[in-house]
């Protein structure tokens, strides 16, 4: 059974195509979990957890949910109905006309804060965790941390995020796609591919699990160029790498396809006819752009370039944070240099993030001093640039969002609009747009379709971006998360169908 692995920059799926039906690989109920690995100091044996133990207190946490929010909702009514009833009178007894009543109602109740109803899937996960802490809080109080060894006890995900925090003793990793292409030493390299095996075990034992078949063969994506220090070679380093972590994580049989390709492929079943087609998979480290025929009768798309950009939504979160949430550290207002808070929103890469924490902030004054003593804790980057990614998201679909940073400084909060999204995605769109105006020359005088995926094609100034560079030409959004998965799924059971065959036989 040879499943697709995307191993992304931000997140992580798994899939395999069985009979002509793709199956998820499901990580805690997702279809993809982030790409973050909390490695505990002291090992714990988390097999030994039981989630199911805790479904009465996920049952309780629930309805006391859905009072608080059946008793809010009860206060929201009463309130516009007191304020229907205000403006009302006084329309009725001449002081105001109609249309301003009925304007002044509505600017009233706007401005009334209407109850969410809540989700049960959050407040099961948010129950789970928080057991899952106390739990383990109580096997390391109790002294009873078993001698296996630190594989077992990596925790991946949103979970690794959470689980720092009441941890702290332990490697906190976000993003170690990243980090493949750059010079290493040979410890760091070492550490390296030990992670990436981890995440990749953590695959491989769950499609085991849940495909009831040893899972030793994988086809993986790969971006056209990875994020690097050293130009191509970087990419050559990345491959071997993820090739070495493969076979550490038990994978005997592992062969590589570029992103952008194995999102076509997706397409491809899809269009009967043969088409001239443009594929855009903007990720969160990486840009990928081909060019090719997709769809009709041939066994798989026909690709005859590609581009890569080794940027991606991870460089607008870095913009994001240095203009609405640095300054909240003092950036621009005190003797500290905008490097050292590049230092600190660079999350993914360890030696930015050593220097940042190196620091003597001392001198520095109030209040920023004692937030960034709370930054410098190891892990609290990787948090807050969770909540910038959030803030991102966010400003897709609103003019304006705020994040909590209750965990730096009681209510501390980071705002951000319309117009410090622009400047957060000022570079990379930079980029982004001469790589489209590299893949419209290259296409000059053809009318192609183009094909989005990625996470960030939910961004509506890349698609603008796309649709300006490419007018008049039909665009498809395919799944923005899973599109590269599922090729990728595809790839590894057609190409590799006749070799499969002739194992089983
Ligand atoms: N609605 C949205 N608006 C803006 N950005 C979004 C939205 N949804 C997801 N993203 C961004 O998309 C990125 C993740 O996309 P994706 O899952 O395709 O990346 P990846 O496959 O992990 O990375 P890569 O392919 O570069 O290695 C993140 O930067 C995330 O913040
Ligand atoms: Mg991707």
């Amino acid at each position: 059974m040879r499943i697709g692995i995307d191993f992304g920059t931000s997140y992580t799926a798994a899939a395999a195509y069985i009979d002509g039906e793709l199956r998820h690989i499901s990580f805690g109920g997702d279809s993809q979990f982030r790409t973050a690995v909390f490695i505990p100091e002291k090992s714990i044996d988390w097999t030994l957890f039981q989630p199911d133990a805790y479904e009465q207190q996920v049952r309780d946490n629930l309805s006391a949910s859905t009072t608080a929010y059946t008793k809010a909702l009860g206060e929201y009514d009463e309130a516009t109905s007191k304020i229907r009833f205000h403006y009302r009178s006084l329309a009725k007894n001449g002081d105001i006309t109609q249309e301003e009543a009925q304007a002044r109602i509505s600017w009233a109740t706007s401005e009334l804060k209407k109850p969410v109803s809540p989700l049960a899937a959050e407040i099961r996960r948010a129950t789970i965790s928080a057991a899952r802490r106390q739990w383990a809080y109580e096997q390391r109080e109790a002294g009873r941390a078993s001698s296996i060894n630190v594989d077992e006890s990596a925790v991946f995900g949103e979970d690794a995020i959470e689980e720092f925090f009441w941890y702290e003793e332990g490697r906190l990793i976000q993003s170690p796609k990243s980090m493949l292409g750059f010079r290493l030493a040979a410890p760091q390299r070492e550490a390296i591919v030990k992670i990436v095996s981890n995440v990749l075990k953590h695959v491989r034992r769950a499609a085991t699990e849940q495909l009831s078949v040893d899972v030793t063969e994988a086809t993986i994506g790969r971006p056209v160029v990875f994020r690097s220090s050293m130009g191509p070679e970087g990419s050559d380093q990345a491959v071997e790498l993820l090739r070495e972590a493969a076979h550490r994580a038990g994978f005997k049989s592992v062969d590589f396809l570029a992103e952008p390709a194995a999102a076509a492929i997706t397409y491809h079943m899809d269009f009967p006819e043969s088409q001239f087609a443009v594929v855009v998979d903007v990720g969160g480290g990486t840009t990928d752009i081909a060019v090719g025929h997709v769809g009709g009768q041939a066994g798989a798309p026909e690709l005859d370039a590609s581009w890569g950009l080794a940027k991606g939504g991870t460089d607008v979160d870095l913009g994001l944070s240095l203009r609405a949430v640095m300054p909240l550290f003092g950036k621009n207002d005190c003797r500290l240099l905008a490097p050292f808070y590049v230092d600190a929103a660079m999350v993914s890469d360890q030696n930015r993030q050593a220097a940042f924490r190196k620091v003597d902030v001392d001198s520095i004054k109030a209040p920023y001093k004692k937030r960034l003593l709370a930054l410098q804790r190891y892990g609290v980057t990787v948090r807050m640039n969770r909540d910038v990614e959030r803030l991102k998201v966010a400003l897709s679909s609103e003019a304006e969002a705020y994040v909590s940073l209750d965990y730096v400084q009681k209510g501390l909060r980071a705002k951000a609009g319309t117009s410090d999204l622009e400047f957060g995605y000022e570079r990379y769109m930079r980029s982004f747009n001469e790589l489209l105006s590299q893949v419209r020359g290259a296409t000059a005088g053809r009318t192609p379709i183009v094909l989005l995926t990625g996470g960030m094609s939910r961004a509506p100034y890349i698609a603008e971006a796309v649709k300006r560079h490419f007018p008049g030409c039909e665009i498809h959004h395919g799944d923005a998360s899973l599109g590269v998965v599922e090729g990728l799924a595809m790839h590894a059971a057609t190409v590799h169908k006749t070799a499969f065959d002739a194992h089983a036989k």
